[in-house]
């Protein structure tokens, strides 16, 4: 009779054992059967370590099915407790074997994968820096400070942008000088300001004697500015050295001895030098400096080098010294146009374009 009130029907689980949350009854065999295979899919389904340990957590962790039906069994009747371990105990076991061996499986793959992504291809062409090469108007300008440096004489240096006063007046230039015009020199604004681009090494002269104790032995090497067109054989800014040395007793035999010396250093043993008559406001008696230059590309000739003198004396006095005591020769030379007589060099525009394959014909020397 039972059978057919249909219409007082009480509410019943719905589908087999399967109690709430999922957990399955421990002595269902089948239903924990469908947990592990559940378990088993979600492992196999890990695409890598991190959704495995997802999975892991849901399927075998404290919350999971298994273990919250693990727990259930403690509640069971006595007999029934040994029954419900045979079921539950193997499922577990499956399951910890399942996750060993899917770990294994993607903790391979993710090494494979950092294999191909780290890779390093050591049959790769290098990429290569290449090396930069010194400028031998650097290399020449410090050749011809070590020549100097080893004969005791000091390096100086002084501003490229000068006064007046020490590029010309204390240089015994007149006021009318023709190297005072503007075609020739770079003034720099304001004119009362009298500041200008040096013309020339010999200020340097002015400011060591000024600067430095006597006797005074200096090389001077630096930039100089002209308001030349730039050429094949001008550029409106170059570099000189200049060479100055006061002392007692010096005289015009001090000076042709030094600069030979020099050249041969410079040229090889078979160079020398002559000195032609010259005018310079700045040296009384002034002279033209040759050098007979025995490698040069048309055969062992003459070249115009630079120009020399004996310290004047209106100089050695604008910058305090007596000139019945001190007396000086200074010499004075383009640092472009050694480059060009002695290296072969006929454009100026190679000079300074900064085309390190120019700069690497000279090599390293020093
Ligand atoms: N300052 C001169 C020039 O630029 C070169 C020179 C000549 C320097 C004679 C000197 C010297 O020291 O004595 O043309």
């Amino acid at each position: 009779m039972s059978e057919t009130t249909l219409g007082t029907a009480s509410p019943q689980p719905a589908g087999p054992a399967e109690p709430a949350l999922g957990v399955p009854d421990p002595l269902d065999e089948a239903a924990v059967g469908n947990a592990v295979n559940a378990a088993l899919a979600a492992f196999a389904a890990a695409g890598n370590l991190d959704q495995l340990k997802a999975a892991r957590i849901a399927h075998t962790g404290e919350k999971s099915p298994l273990s919250l039906a693990n727990r259930e069994i403690g509640k069971l009747a006595k007999q029934d407790k040994a029954a419900a371990g045979k079921i539950i105990g193997p499922a577990r076991g499956r399951l910890n074997q399942a996750l060993a061996a899917r770990t294994e499986e993607l903790e391979a793959a993710r090494d494979a994968q950092i294999l191909v992504e780290e890779a390093v291809d050591v049959t790769a062409a290098p990429r290569r820096r290449r090396a930069g090469a010194r400028h031998p108007l650097s290399t020449l300008q410090e050749r011809v400070g070590d020549i100097f440096v080893g004969m005791g004489w000091e390096i100086a240096e002084g501003p490229e942008l000068e006064s007046e006063w020490f590029n010309f007046d204390a240089l015994n230039f007149k006021p009318d000088h023709p190297a005072r015009e503007m075609q020739d020199t770079f003034f720099v604004e304001p004119p009362q300001a009298h500041l200008l681009l040096r013309t020339h090494t010999s200020p340097v002269q002015v400011r060591s004697m000024l600067e430095r104790d006597l006797p005074v032995y200096v090389l001077c090497p630096g930039k100089v500015f002209r308001t030349d067109e730039l050429d094949a054989t001008h550029t409106p800014v170059f570099h000189q050295f200049e060479g100055l040395a006061i002392d007692k007793g010096l005289s015009m035999a001090d000076l042709r001895g030094t600069l030979e010396h020099f050249a041969r250093q410079m040229f090889g043993a078979e160079a020398s030098i002559r000195l032609r008559p010259n005018y310079f406001p700045f040296t009384e008696p002034s002279a033209e400096l040759d050098i007979w230059h025995p490698g040069a590309k048309g055969g062992p000739q003459w070249i115009e080098w630079g120009g020399c003198g004996m310290v004047h004396p209106n100089v050695l006095r604008a910058a305090g010294i007596d000139p019945e005591v001190y007396s000086g020769f200074a010499f004075g030379m383009g640092i472009e146009r050694t480059l060009m007589f002695r290296n072969e060099v006929s454009d100026m525009h190679d000079m300074i374009e900064g085309d390190v394959r120019f700069s690497e014909h000279f090599g390293m020397e020093i």
